[in-house]
C-alpha cells in the first residue's frame, strides 16, 4: 500500500509537470507558477500547439495565432503591426513569446490581464482591434473543433476530468499550456564566459544603464514606464487606469531574442535595436550603442527559433495534418 501511494504521488507530479517541459529548464531556473486548475500535461500541450497553429480559430479561417507569432522571429512577425481578419489596422507591435510563462501580466499596457488563459481570449474575441474576429461566435468555434474526430480525441486526452468537453475554457487552457513551454534559455549569454570583448563591454554598460528596468533573467521588471512621448492614439497604461499620469507608459519588454524581433517599441516605430536604444532618454555615444547592441545579440537562442516542438505540427492522432 505504502509503495502504491508513493507510485501514485510520482504519477501526480509527472502529470503536473511532464518531464519534457521541466527538462527545458536549466537547474537555476525555478518552474513558473501554473494555475492550479490548469496543470501541465503532455496531451494538453500537444492540443494547445495544434490550436496555436489552427486558422479555424479565426472567423474566416485565414488567421492563426502563428500568423502574427512566428517562431523564426521569436514569435513576433517582423512588421510594425499585423492587421486583423477584417483589415482593422493593428494598434500595437506583436510582442515575442519567449518565456511568457514568467511574466506577471500580459500585453504592452494592461496590468489586469494576469494569466495566459485570460490573454488568449483577447486575439480570438477582442474588438479593439478585431484580430481573429470570433466575437459572438463561441458556438461556431466549438462546432468546428467538435466536427474533427482527431480534435475530439485530443480534447478527451487533455481534459479527462470533464470527459473531453470542448468549450472556450478548454481551448484557452490548452493554448496557455503550450505557451508555457516556450522556454528560451539557450542563448550565448546563458553560456558562462562566452561573450567577446565588445559584448562584455556592452554587458557592463547594460548593467549600469538599463538593468534597472530590463532586469532579471528575462530582462524585464514587469512594470510600466514612459520612454516615448505619449501619443493620443494609444495611451498605454493610462487607458486602463484612467490616470493622465499613466499615459504613454508601457510594460518593459523582455529582451530575449531581441535581435530577431524587430521592429521595436509598442508601436513598432524603431526599426533597429540601435534606433530603439537611441530613443531612450539620455545621450549615448555611438560606440556605446554599438557595444549594447553586440551584447543584446548574445540573447538570441537559435535552438528556440528552430525547435520543432514549437513549430507547425505536421501530425495529429498519428496522421499527417
Ligand atoms: C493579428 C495578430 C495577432 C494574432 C492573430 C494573435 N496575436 Fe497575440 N498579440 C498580438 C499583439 C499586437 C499583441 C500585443 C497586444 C497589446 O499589447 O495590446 C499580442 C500579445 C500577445 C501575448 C502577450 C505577450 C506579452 O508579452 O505580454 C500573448 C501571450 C499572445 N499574444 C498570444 C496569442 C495567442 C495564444 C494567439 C491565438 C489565440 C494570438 N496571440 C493571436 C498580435 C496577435
Ligand atoms: C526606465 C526604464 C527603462 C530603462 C532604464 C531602459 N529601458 Fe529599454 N524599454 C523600456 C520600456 C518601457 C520599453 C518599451 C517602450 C515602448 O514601447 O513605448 C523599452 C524598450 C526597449 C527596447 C525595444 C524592445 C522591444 O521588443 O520593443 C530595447 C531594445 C531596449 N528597451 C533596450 C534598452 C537598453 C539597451 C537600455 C539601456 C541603455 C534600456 N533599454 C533602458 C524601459 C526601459
Amino acid at each position: 500500500m505504502r509503495r502504491l501511494l508513493i507510485l501514485m504521488a510520482a504519477i501526480a507530479v509527472a502529470a503536473a509537470a511532464p518531464a519534457g517541459w521541466i527538462g527545458r529548464l536549466p537547474g537555476s531556473v525555478p518552474a513558473p507558477a501554473v494555475p492550479v486548475d490548469n496543470p501541465m500535461t503532455a496531451a494538453k500541450i500537444e492540443l494547445g500547439r495544434r490550436l496555436f497553429y489552427d486558422a479555424d480559430l479565426s472567423v474566416d479561417g485565414t488567421m492563426s495565432c502563428a500568423s502574427c507569432h512566428e517562431q523564426r522571429h521569436g514569435f513576433t512577425d517582423g512588421n510594425a503591426g499585423h492587421p486583423g481578419v477584417h483589415g482593422d489596422p493593428a494598434r500595437r507591435n506583436v510582442p515575442g513569446l519567449a518565456n511568457v510563462a514568467w511574466l506577471p501580466s500580459y500585453t504592452w499596457g494592461n496590468p489586469r490581464i494576469r494569466s495566459l488563459e485570460a490573454q488568449a481570449m483577447v486575439p480570438i474575441f477582442g474588438t479593439n482591434p478585431v484580430e481573429m474576429g470570433m466575437r459572438g461566435m463561441e458556438t461556431e468555434l466549438v462546432r468546428r473543433l467538435a466536427a474533427d474526430d482527431c480534435y475530439r480525441r485530443m480534447f478527451a486526452a487533455a481534459f479527462p476530468a470533464s470527459g473531453g468537453r470542448i468549450d472556450i475554457r478548454a481551448v484557452t487552457r490548452a493554448l496557455a499550456a503550450f505557451e508555457r513551454t516556450l522556454v528560451s534559455f539557450g542563448a550565448r549569454y546563458d553560456q558562462e564566459g562566452s561573450l567577446d570583448p565588445q559584448a562584455r563591454r556592452g554587458a557592463a554598460l547594460f548593467r549600469a544603464a538599463c538593468a534597472s528596468c530590463h532586469s532579471g533573467r528575462d530582462f524585464t521588471d514587469g512594470r510600466f514606464h514612459r520612454i516615448l512621448p505619449p501619443a493620443a492614439s494609444d495611451r498605454g497604461l493610462g487607458e486602463i487606469t484612467g490616470r493622465k499620469d499613466d499615459d504613454g507608459k508601457f510594460r518593459t519588454p523582455g529582451l530575449r531574442n531581441v535581435a530577431v524581433t524587430q521592429p521595436y517599441f509598442h508601436d513598432g516605430s524603431a526599426k533597429t535595436i540601435a534606433d530603439a536604444i537611441a530613443r531612450h532618454p539620455g545621450r549615448r555615444p555611438p560606440a556605446d550603442i554599438a557595444a549594447l547592441t553586440a551584447f543584446l545579440a548574445t540573447l538570441t537562442d537559435e535552438k528556440f527559433l528552430t525547435d520543432p516542438r514549437f513549430g507547425l505540427p505536421d501530425r495529429a492522432c498519428g496522421k499527417a495534418l
